[in-house]
């Protein structure tokens, strides 16, 4: 199993409320699965996952990856971890704005350490993969919404990540647009075995998933993991 979660729970205590965004979610993800968790608005999604990328620290619970258990982490290994094994693909593209497609996609690879001309050369295979070899030295704000999430995609897999977590992915673009976005990322889970844990509020992107799960008010209310 790639990555495993046990009775995880976040709450967040504000002026005094405290809301159970995840109550006791038990998730299993298989290496090379593409997982579309759906649920309403305000269900838990984003809370899911930012949580199992150590950028909010669960309240209860266990997240065992491969034969490692993240939960007891620092923030120094949280942040070595995702460098290892994750990426990110996220609604608002996050691309930095005054650096070009290529410079996007080559930031990972800049933190890992990898030499310029392998970045280059990487970057640019990247941006071919995802359709946008002749783009590789255009700003985001000229290129299209569809074109600015499959740099951010292509970012996502620079370092070979075990696992690309995203979030809305198709969120801000349009149906045509969207349906692109998701064909990329299956093709991509077919061809790289990146497994893909994607949340969407959409049933009809978590169509393009392998696998389903359903979250309700911070719980899983449909773990089948059937493949779709
Ligand atoms: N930083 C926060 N502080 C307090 N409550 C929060 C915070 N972030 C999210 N919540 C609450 O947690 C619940 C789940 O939110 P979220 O994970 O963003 O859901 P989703 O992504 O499915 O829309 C919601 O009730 C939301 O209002
Ligand atoms: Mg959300």
């Amino acid at each position: 199993m790639l990555l495993t979660t046990e009775n995880l729970g976040k709450r967040y205590e504000r002026r005094g409320v405290a809301v159970d965004a995840l109550r006791a979610v038990d998730l299993e993800i298989e290496e090379r699965a593409f997982v579309a968790v759906t649920g309403p608005s305000g269900s838990g999604k984003t809370t899911l996952l930012l949580t199992l990328a150590g950028l909010l620290k669960p309240t209860a619970g266990r997240i065992r990856f491969r034969d490692k258990q993240l939960e007891g982490f620092s923030d120094a290994q949280w942040a070595s971890f995702r460098h290892a094994n994750l990426g990110f693909v996220m609604q608002n593209f996050s691309l930095v704005p005054y650096l070009s497609a290529r410079e996007n996609v080559t930031l990972p690879l800049a933190i890992a350490g990898s030499k310029g001309a392998a970045q280059k050369k990487r970057a640019t295979e990247l941006l071919e993969r995802v359709g946008l070899g002749d783009r590789a030295s255009h700003l985001p704000r000229e290129l299209s919404a569809g074109q600015q999430q499959r740099v951010a995609i292509a970012r996502a897999l620079a370092n070979e990540p075990a696992l690309v977590l995203a979030d809305e992915p198709t969120g801000n673009l349009d149906p045509a647009l969207a349906t692109d976005v998701l064909d990329l990322l299956r093709s991509l889970n077919e061809e790289s075995g990146t497994a893909i844990l994607m949340v969407t509020h959409s049933p009809e992107a978590a169509r393009a998933g392998t696998h389903r799960v359903h979250i309700e008010d911070g719980l899983v209310v449909d773990a089948s993991l059937q493949p779709a």
